[in-house]
């Protein structure tokens, strides 16, 4: 039967660095504290006039279709996973496609933030196996930094999260046990509002907690924007921190058991796991309880904070590039974030 490989890898990342001690000099937080909480001493932030969103996704994109030993002209569809867009519709997906000169095919922008990748992935993996597609474009990339809200009432979101893009060409290959063994993808709306970036939005008042924007009675025409929201400066994403941790460190070892033991497998048979880089923390947690030794983690949040949908695709791009991930290896990628989403993958390299 007809299987999915990721055929090619690449990733991006902008060139400036920003230090904690960087936030540290516009917001009342310290490098110990962010190193302590999150693991994450720096991160990346795009060019500001000159990079955006889908530049950057083409940047990693280029590189992965190299090494999938294809041209642009050879993809046959595009998804695009990111939270951050170049513009609120249409998606980036056509962005890139138009900067790629890939036009025509088909372009998919999804939304499922930090678990956009595994969720594309799963996409993508089906598109191929049933013969519709040869090569799959998934590229996941975050410009958070244009979004966060750089005041120390933000310090809690803002020092975690960091700019960057990863892609991947997924290919069919007829080679037995190898390739996208299964995707498991989970959501629970429940935790919508606690990791959310909500305005604009229709939500106009009808969700628990958003009628204190205080929506002007009119028959027709809403207001994505209403005064109160410019006066609160409410348009930065919030993050109920510790309700996200507890949840992420109670569904990340379930999904990633529901990847093994849906092939037959248990923890120590992984040659590689891939978390989603939230926060150090989760990751050393997750691994703890999992028994994966350190040999078998791939970790960057360190460099790059936590850059969402990108993360998964630029660790596991770093690791493939280290020499980590060789022909045969049982690699595992988890995710979970904002929906709450979560979702793993389990390949045969
Ligand atoms: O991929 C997206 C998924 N998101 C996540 O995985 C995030 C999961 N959650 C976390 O990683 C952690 O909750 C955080 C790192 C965000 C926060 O760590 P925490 O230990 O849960 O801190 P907290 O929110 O409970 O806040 C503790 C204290 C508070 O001060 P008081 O009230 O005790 O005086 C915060 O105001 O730390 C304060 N604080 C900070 N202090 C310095 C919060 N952020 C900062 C900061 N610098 N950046």
């Amino acid at each position: 039967m007809l299987s999915s490989k990721i055929g090619g890898i690449g990733f991006y990342v902008p060139e400036k660095v920003v230090t904690n001690h960087d936030l540290a000099k516009v917001m009342d937080t310290s490098d110990e504290w962010i190193q302590e909480r999150t693991g994450i001493v720096e991160r990346r932030y795009a060019e500001r006039h000159k990079e955006t969103t889908s530049t950057m996704g083409a940047a990693a994109a280029k590189i992965a279709i190299e090494r999938a030993g294809i041209t642009a002209k050879d993809v046959d569809f595009i998804i695009f996973a990111t939270l951050s867009p170049d513009y609120y519709f249409p998606g980036s997906g056509v962005l890139l496609q138009r900067q790629m000169g890939m036009n025509g095919i088909g372009a998919l922008d999804i939304r499922n933030q930090c678990s956009g990748f595994v969720y594309g992935l799963s996409i993508a993996d089906q598109f191929v196996k049933s013969g519709m597609y040869k090569n799959v474009l998934l590229v996941g990339a975050e410009f958070h930094s244009c979004g966060l809200d750089f005041s120390t009432r933000g310090r809690n979101v803002t020092v975690i999260f960091g700019d960057g893009a990863g892609a991947v060409v997924i290919q069919p290959t007829e080679e037995e046990g190898k390739g996208i063994l299964s995707t498991h993808l989970h959501a629970d709306g429940d935790g919508a509002e606690k990791l959310a970036y909500m305005n604009p939005g229709s939500h106009a008042g009808v969700h628990v907690g958003t009628e204190k924007y205080g929506y002007p009675e009119q028959e027709f025409g809403g207001m994505f924007f209403t005064p109160k929201m410019f006066e609160d400066e409410d348009f930065f994403p919030n993050m109920e921190g510790q309700a996200v941790f507890k949840f992420a460190v109670q569904k990340f070892p379930e999904v990633i058991m529901e990847a093994l033991e849906s092939n037959g497998y248990k923890p120590s048979d992984l040659d590689l796991f891939v978390p989603h880089q939230a926060n150090l923390r989760i990751s050393q947690f997750v691994q703890a309880r999992m028994g994966i030794p350190d040999d078998k983690v791939w970790n960057n949040i360190q460099k790059y904070g936590n850059t969402t949908a990108a993360s998964i695709p630029i660790a596991l791009c770093e690791a493939w590039e280290a020499g980590k991930v060789k022909e045969g290896d049982l690699v595992c990628l988890a995710a979970f974030g904002s929906g709450f989403t979560w979702g793993s993958a389990l390949i045969r390299w």
